[in-house]
């Protein structure tokens, strides 16, 4: 008995530790270094133009490229009500404007995110003519807006109104981002790359009340001074840009600023409503807009039914206008006139100037580390887990077997 007792206590521990052993090699063998997939982050923009202001959701991977993040817009929602200049006398009113927008996006947003979520507020031409008219109006206005947002949990990055070269240069960077200058996914290489061809976009912008034009020079007359440099995806841009408000040039300019301040991205909506934004000649362009000025009010109005009576007059000065503004301010010719597209949307992204901005942001916003895993094959795995449950109820049997023997 006590000879038997030994040697199956002894036969009992060597299996135990083969076990043990095996257990050990398979978690160990194939096990490799795997990444967690990146999180989302998140980032809201509000453009607050002349006539009214939009909030929009951007979402990019927190491991960047090259330090600059693949932005998308997720989420856009237009703010009920005329712009917020309008709330001058009255300036709560301007920041409960927006209350509906951000409840709405902060939806889009997962809870445990909202507090990282940056939020900035940028106000363009309107806001500009009202500090020049009163600059305590427009602070007071961008108070009210801040103190709304700073009631919401997210990370507010502050209201402003920004300058017509920075949006203009902004408006840039949204336009050659989504028509991939920057940066362009490879299916091949399975990454984001840096396209062969180091060509890049002019964009043309025309707002409420200003109109930007925005380019990288070419040649060595540059003055550096009127250039702003911004790095994305690990390359360097100097970008010209040159602003226009549309106040204080001369007389028939203010008279026909006036008018366009019933439009918002005039250039698309006055080409688009006259069927011009598919690339038709300089030729067919003038002469549509001869035909369409030519026309009678009555003609007009029965042919257009839907369209605002208001309005429906102003597409002939309006289309003029632009056409002027891109012949002789511009000098676009018969030539150049064929690359002028007409954009509002690329995708389903709208084109401006908040995407550019929140491109550039995510510069600053740290990128967080990658988070390093062991990975393991789910057979290996639970081959192991089988052969460590047996070495237990082995070691269980043992450990009994000795007690009670
Ligand atoms: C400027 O705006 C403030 C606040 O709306 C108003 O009290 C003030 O009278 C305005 N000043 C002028 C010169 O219009
Ligand atoms: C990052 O920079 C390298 C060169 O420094 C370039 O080859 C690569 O394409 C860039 N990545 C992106 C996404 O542009
Ligand atoms: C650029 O600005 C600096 C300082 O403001 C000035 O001294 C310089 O002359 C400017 N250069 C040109 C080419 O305008
Ligand atoms: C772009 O972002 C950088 C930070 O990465 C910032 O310093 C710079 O002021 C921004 N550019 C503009 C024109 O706002």
């Amino acid at each position: 008995m006590f000879i038997n007792k030994k040697l199956f206590t002894t036969a009992l521990l060597g299996l135990l530790v083969t076990l043990s052993i095996i257990a050990l090699v398979l978690s160990l063998v194939r096990v490799e270094d795997v990444t967690l997939p990146p999180t989302v982050q998140y980032g809201m923009v509000f453009d607050a133009g002349s006539s009214h202001t939009s909030l929009f959701v951007y979402e990019w991977d927190s491991d960047k490229q090259n330090n600059t993040g693949v932005v998308s817009q997720t989420f856009s929602c237009d703010v009920q009500g005329p712009g917020i200049t309008s709330y001058a006398n009255d300036p709560p009113k301007a920041g409960d404007s927006l209350r509906e927008c951000l409840e709405e996006a902060l939806k889009v947003v997962p809870a445990a995110k909202q507090r990282d979520v940056s939020v900035y507020f940028g106000a363009t031409a309107g806001m500009r003519l009202l500090r020049e008219q009163n600059s305590s109006a427009a602070d007071q206005v961008l108070a009210e807006v801040a103190k709304t947002i700073q009631e919401y949990p997210v990370a507010f990055c502050g209201a402003q109104i920004i300058t017509g070269e920075e949006e203009g240069a902004y408006g840039w960077i949204t336009i050659n981002y989504l028509l991939e200058s920057f940066t362009k996914y490879s299916p091949k290489a399975h990454m984001w790359v840096h396209p062969e061809a180091d060509d890049s976009f002019g964009a043309l912008d025309l707002g409420g009340a200003s109109t930007q034009i925005s380019f990288v020079p070419k040649g060595s007359f540059i003055n550096w001074n009127e250039t702003s440099r911004f790095t994305l995806y690990g390359y360097n841009y100097n970008i010209y840009t040159h602003s226009y408000t549309c106040y204080g040039q001369n007389e028939m300019w203010k008279r026909l600023a006036k008018e366009l301040i019933v439009a918002f991205s005039a250039f698309y909506y006055n080409f688009k409503f006259l069927n011009l934004t598919e690339g038709q000649s300089l030729a067919t362009v003038r002469e549509t807009i001869e035909h369409f000025c030519a026309r009678t009010w009555e003609d007009l109005s029965s042919n257009y039914p839907e369209e605002n009576p208001e309005r429906l007059p102003k597409y002939c000065a309006n289309a003029n206008y632009i056409l002027t503004l891109l012949l002789d301010a511009y000098k676009f010719d018969e030539v150049s006139w064929n690359n002028i597209f007409f954009q509002i949307k690329v995708g389903s992204t709208s084109v401006g100037w908040t995407l550019g901005y929140m491109l550039n942001l995510t510069n600053m916003i740290p990128a967080e580390a990658p988070v390093w895993v062991k990975g393991h094959t789910p057979s290996l795995w639970a081959a192991a887990v089988a052969f460590i449950t047996l070495a237990l109820a082995l070691g269980l049997v043992a450990l009994l077997v000795l007690l009670w023997t």
